[in-house]
């Protein structure tokens, strides 16, 4: 097998991603590699990952890692892979070119969210999860990126969480039951407990806005990354509590995605 041979194997984006993982190749390391044979060692790792991939195992959990603004994070299969969307979310975040000396992130994953801000920011972050694998995964990616001032803490929505913050920010579950039912078999080996959001997928959102007058100071401000169908809904929930200063934000395929909110 040579290396050419590999891109038959799995879509491009996926293929470079392996090649990285190998032998810490660029794109353009790809192609002057192009006829390079490939060890006998290496070649039974591609044939392995292969099997996993045609069993429909997302690459990001297969290899391990996936790159989130710039950075390189490990992920595996009992956290929710970084989605480019997500980068969207923390882009508007920094746009607002304001000083958030404090921020709370509900739902951590991997950590992206909360380790991105505090680099991009150098805010303080306290990061909250129901899932003891992405605490520590969270953690684990914070060392790996020598990030100083975030702490990651077993919390359900606001339950451990102590004082008040000049951000919320939450990529909470947002899948609701009838489009939940319909994932691709892919999506589907993400963990339920971070993809569904109650039979309207609006669960987080009405639970995090109506506790985070406690936790926000005055003139804080709440960010979220949305479902394609929940913009009018959740501005719904932001005014009944009081949130009368929003705007939603689309992604690159014109749906919307992110909504920030201040009161
Ligand atoms: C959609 S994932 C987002 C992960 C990460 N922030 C990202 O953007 O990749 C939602 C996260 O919320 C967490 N979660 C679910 N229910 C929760 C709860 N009641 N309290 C805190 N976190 C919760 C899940 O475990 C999951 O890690």
């Amino acid at each position: 097998m040579v290396i050419k041979d590999v891109f038959t194997l799995f879509d491009k984006s996926d293929c470079l991603m392996v090649l990285e993982k190998l032998y810490d190749y660029s794109y353009s390391d790809c192609i002057l590699h192009y006829n390079d044979t490939i060890d006998e060692d290496y070649e039974k790792k591609i044939l392995e990952y292969k099997k996993l991939y045609d069993r429909d195992i997302p690459i990001e959990y297969i290899l391990g890692f996936k790159y989130f603004y710039n950075r390189k994070f490990e992920t595996d299969e009992n956290v929710l892979i970084p989605r480019f969307d997500t980068e969207i979310l923390v882009d508007e975040i920094i746009k607002l070119d304001r000083k958030f000396d404090n921020i709370l992130e509900i739902g951590i994953g991997s950590g992206i969210i909360s380790i991105t801000l505090n680099l991009e920011l150098g805010s303080k972050v306290l990061g909250v999860d129901i899932n003891e694998y992405a605490i520590d995964l969270s953690k684990k990616n914070a060392t790996n990126l020598k990030v100083d001032n975030v702490d990651f803490i077993y919390s359900n929505l606001y339950e451990n969480v102590d004082g008040k913050f000049d951000l919320i920010v939450s990529n909470p579950p947002y899948i609701d039951l009838e489009d939940f039912e319909n994932l691709e078999t892919k999506i589907l080996k993400e963990p339920k407990s971070a993809l569904y959001g109650g039979e309207d997928g609006l669960y987080f959102y009405r639970n995090i806005i109506a506790d985070s007058k406690d936790y926000l100071n005055e003139n804080g401000v709440i960010a979220f990354e949305i479902g394609y169908n929940q913009k009018e809904s959740i501005f719904e929930i932001l005014e009944n509590n009081g949130y009368f200063n929003h705007k939603c934000i689309k992604d690159f395929n014109g749906f919307d995605r992110v909504i920030i909110a201040r009161r």
